[in-house]
């Protein structure tokens, strides 16, 4: 459930009709409920109240230091991939002690800031990164806490390009290797193992896999510490998946991924770590765009808005759906037409949706791309020199711009030319 409902004829974000914003902001603009982030944060805390938890935020979904800020208030711990991330959820107020650091490439500069600044553990995910680790940690004189991300190769049966667990992703160690490599770590100085970390894959629709990955993390438990090592925490990765078309099948909910959780590895102990992202954020958030023109091709019409694959890449990059409405209610039963809608962008990529049925629509029409909360913005771009588009988060009746529209000159004046071309 999320926040952007009609009422009174218009779509509106919580209390804010999404004319109001257009007005205020102009489009193409994204607009985040404050109500929605909380619940889905609230949904996942809930689900693991059965024992000690903490849901660490995704923070690449979707990463402006308001939204940060409004989970981090809540409770939140957040998971980092990179210096960037992390600075971010420290401008937020969150407190090392609740941060994660992911990722396969981690490099020294960034081990060196996040020691020196606080971090609650790092999810190591090669024997070269522990190695490294080691080395920086000693040099500091701390002791990091880490776990080893395994790869559990299991599959997600989500779309290739997001899918981790496989053998032949690039993530994680081997679990059939997982002994050796912690054996190693215990001789490590710098290092103390804290728990196993693991992260299959992205809008998963199914809980089976997610069980089938725990189970082996649960195993591993016992043999780890069977070889004498301190297993206290699990790191069980994001994940879950979202609604995209509201006609189809709704996936299961938290409280549902909660249980599976609490099946599998509740009983051995250990504090767990979930790190959601795509839940939080993605229906929590809309792309709100104008239509510019209403071309009629030879055998199919054309929505030119005034958003493109640079602002909301996912149907570009993944043949992703979003549910695509107008913001001024359409009249029940009204007569719709089926249109292709497409960005300005000089690219056929450049298409969020094929024959899709739209009731009448015309020029400078407000349109808004459902569930483009999680991964729009943070995996925006400024192709064809189009600048980065603001967001808007809502709460009750008030909303604020928290990332300014940057003018032309502010995108053009970062560039400079080199004094033998003056
Ligand atoms: N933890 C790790 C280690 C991850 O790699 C990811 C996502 C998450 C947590 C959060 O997963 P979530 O709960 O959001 O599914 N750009 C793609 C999604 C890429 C996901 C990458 N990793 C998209 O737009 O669909």
């Amino acid at each position: 459930m999320d926040h952007f409902l009609y009422r009174d004829g218009a779509l509106h974000a919580e209390d804010v009709p999404l004319t109001e914003i257009a007005r205020g902001v102009g489009t193409p603009v994204y607009v985040y409920s404050a109500a929605t982030l909380l619940r889905h944060y609230n949904l996942f805390d809930e689900a693991l109240a059965w024992g000690p938890h903490l849901v660490c935020y995704a923070v690449k979904a979707a990463s402006n230091v308001a939204i940060l800020k409004l989970l981090g208030d809540a409770g939140a711990g957040m998971d980092v991939v990179s210096e960037g991330e992390y600075r971010r959820a420290r401008a937020a107020g969150v407190p090392g002690d609740r941060i994660v650091f992911s990722g396969v490439g981690k490099t020294e500069g960034e081990m060196r800031y996040v020691l020196q600044n606080g971090i609650r553990q790092i999810n190591l995910e090669s024997e070269p990164e522990m190695r490294l680790l080691s080395k920086v940690a000693t040099e500091l004189g701390v002791e990091v806490p880490v776990t080893v991300r395994v790869n559990p190769d299991v599959d997600a049966k989500t779309h290739e390009k997001i899918a981790t667990g496989k053998s032949d992703n690039k993530f994680g160690i081997p679990i059939s290797r997982a002994r050796e490599v912690y054996a190693e770590i215990a001789t490590l100085p710098g290092l103390r193992v804290v728990g196993i970390d693991v992260h299959i894959g992205s809008q998963l629709t199914d809980l089976e896999p997610f069980r089938a990955a725990y189970r082996k993390v649960a195993d591993l438990t016992g043999v780890l510490r069977a070889d004498g090592h301190e297993i206290t925490r699990l790191d069980l990765g994001g994940g879950l998946g979202i609604p995209y078309a509201r006609s189809n099948l709704a996936p299961p909910v938290p409280m549902e991924y909660g249980t599976v959780i609490q099946e599998e590895v509740g009983h051995l102990g250990c504090e767990i770590e979930i790190e959601p992202g795509r839940l939080i954020a993605g229906n929590a958030g809309i792309l709100l765009t104008s239509t510019i023109f209403v071309k009629e091709g030879e055998g199919r019409d054309f929505l030119i808005v005034d958003a493109a694959m640079n602002d909301l890449i996912r149907p570009a990059m993944y043949g992703a759906h979003h549910d695509i409405v107008p913001v001024v209610e359409p009249a029940p039963g009204v007569e719709t037409r089926a249109f292709d809608i497409v960005g300005p962008i000089c690219e056929t990529g450049d298409t969020f949706a094929k024959g899709r049925d739209m009731p009448p629509v015309g020029p400078h029409d407000l349109i808004a791309f459902r569930s483009a909360g999680a991964y729009g913005a943070a995996m925006s771009s400024e192709y064809n020199s189009r600048p980065l588009i603001p967001e808007v988060l809502v709460q009750g009746d008030q909303y604020a711009v928290i990332r300014p529209r940057p003018t032309y000159e502010e995108m053009i004046s970062r560039d400079s030319v080199p004094h033998w071309l003056e």
